[in-house]
């Protein structure tokens, strides 16, 4: 969001992925663990053991300390970052979505209040009231989940509600269904996999076999439907979406490698535990959830690079432009808006002096351009972390393009960035700018000598499908 919070190097979106991707870690087993709880707390009191309680302790003040005073601040993390960064996708999310919000946060406060309530009256009230206790924060953990995960599906994939503006129709979208399958049961893998880790721990060695292999064959079981309604996840994309997950341009091998890696290794280490329950360490459990972590990060960075251009889907582009109209709603597309008046214009906070461009102010205006428009997904440094310009531009080999306007066409014809808007003169500022990126000693010109890339068939052909 220029100028309010821009990272150099890093980059604005490698920041909410990092916060989000570590909120996975403790969210997750917030909304699992007590799945586990109630079992065994179930199994406890009907098979007369009641040092199965032991366990239940410790994995309640894992989840108390771990997932409320870590998951807490993390996701606090998560809106501020968004919040600062994408100031009108996070609009857009509220605006539709407000009650969505405010109920998750009901489900979230009954979840807070139900884990202290079951704490500390474990032992100290009847079994029953216990158990219920337990499964209210179950039901409101996965009730939560129920209502987040129907706000990502929509940005995903909003269907209807492109035409409608319905909540409902949007909540209910065509991703709706596989994602929070997949979420579910992916979740009692997840349960699994944290109740081995503490109960590796237990000093009572009947427990902890016992614990063990009840929880590797949850893991077992919830990562091979996990595994399954992913697969659905994939048949239910958009068919943009779809084809963008098979460019290995924009998702490299190695991501659905090191999900299936992850689901490999965690499926022999819950095979491996349930054979031998007293293998389950503290460090090779630790080292499990790294690998967790991996694979539901990779899992996680598909869905948000087959959302590209979009942070909603045909509806707003990742640099906070809205891409289409929407009678429903009465909004109207800005990029008709954007091409007359000029980017610069547009944007608040632009100097003055740059809102024309002249001959003297071409390239410091370029970079202010470029700023606005690709710095949600690129940043300008060489040495930056994101998708860096200047070796995205060499890449590309943009020198060879002769003229602005092909630059800017030949950047148009990706279907994974969004359409430039601006007018003609702001397309040369911005052309100036790429083209002076390229590493001293380069010609730093538009080059019509110089062999011209021509935009394959196939890239086209995917243009078509996108708009
Ligand atoms: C919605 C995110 C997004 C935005 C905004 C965006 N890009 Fe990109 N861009 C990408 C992705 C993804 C790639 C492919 C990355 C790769 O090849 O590793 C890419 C690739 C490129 C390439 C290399 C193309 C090639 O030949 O492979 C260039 C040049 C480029 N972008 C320039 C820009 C410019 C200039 C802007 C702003 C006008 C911009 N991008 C805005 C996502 C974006």
């Amino acid at each position: 969001m220029y100028p309010v919070w821009q990272l150099p190097v890093a980059g604005s979106a490698l920041v909410i992925a990092f916060i989000a991707s570590f909120h996975i870690l403790p969210s997750h087993l917030a909304t699992s663990a007590f799945w586990f709880n109630v079992y065994v707390e179930n199994k406890s009191y009907k098979e007369n053991k009641p040092e199965l309680l032991e366990f239940i302790k410790k994995y309640v003040l894992v989840i108390l300390i771990f997932s409320f005073v870590f998951g807490s601040l993390s996701g606090v993390g998560i809106w501020y970052a968004i919040t600062v960064s994408n100031p009108k996708g996070i609009s857009a999310v509220i605006h539709n979505y407000v009650w969505g919000w405010a109920s998750e946060w009901v489900f979230f406060i009954i979840e807070i209040l139900a884990i202290y309530i079951y704490y500390y009256t474990l032992g100290k009230v009847d079994k029953k009231t216990h158990l219920t206790i337990g499964l209210i924060y179950a039901i409101g953990a996965w009730i939560s989940m129920v209502i987040i995960t129907g706000i990502i599906a929509f940005m995903l994939s909003p269907g209807q509600w492109l035409k409608t503006g319905g909540f409902f129709d949007g909540f209910f979208n065509p991703t709706y269904l596989p994602q929070l399958l997949m979420r579910t049961s992916h979740i009692f893998a997840i349960a699994g996999l944290y109740a081995i880790v503490v109960a590796g721990t237990l000093k009572n060695r009947e427990v902890k076999s016992f614990i063990i292999k009840k929880a590797s064959l949850w893991g077992m079981a919830g990562s091979v439907l996990a595994a399954l309604f992913f697969k659905w996840y994939l048949w239910s994309l958009p068919n943009t979406a779809e084809e963008l997950y098979k460019m290995n341009v924009l998702i490299p091998d190695i991501i659905p490698h090191v999900v299936a890696a992850a689901f490999i290794v965690l499926f022999v280490w819950f095979i491996v535990v349930w054979i031998r329950p007293q293998w389950a360490r503290l460090i090779p459990g630790i080292l499990a959830i790294f690998i967790l972590f991996a694979g539901v990060f990779s899992a996680e960075s598909i869905r948000e690079r087959i959302r590209k251009p979009y942070v909603i889907d045909h509806y707003l582009y990742s640099n906070q432009i809205i891409s289409n109209d929407m009678p429903s709603k009465n909004i109207k597309s800005n990029i008709g808006d954007i091409d007359r008046e000029g980017i610069l214009h547009y944007s608040y906070f632009v100097p003055e002096g740059l809102k024309t461009i002249n001959n003297t102010n071409m390239l410091q205006a370029g970079e202010i351009i470029a700023q606005i428009e690709c710095s949600a997904c690129h940043t300008l440094e060489s040495n930056g972390w994101l998708r860096p310009l200047p070796s995205m531009v060499e890449k590309a080999g943009l020198i060879s393009v002769d003229t602005a306007q092909a630059l800017i066409g030949f950047l148009n014809a990706f279907p994974f960035m969004p359409q430039f808007a601006g007018t003609v003169r702001e397309k040369e500022a911005l052309a100036t700018y790429l083209v002076s990126l390229y590493p001293p000693g380069s010609k730093a010109a538009y080059a019509p000598e110089l062999q011209r890339r021509s935009v394959s068939a196939d890239h086209i052909k995917i243009v078509k499908l996108h708009r």
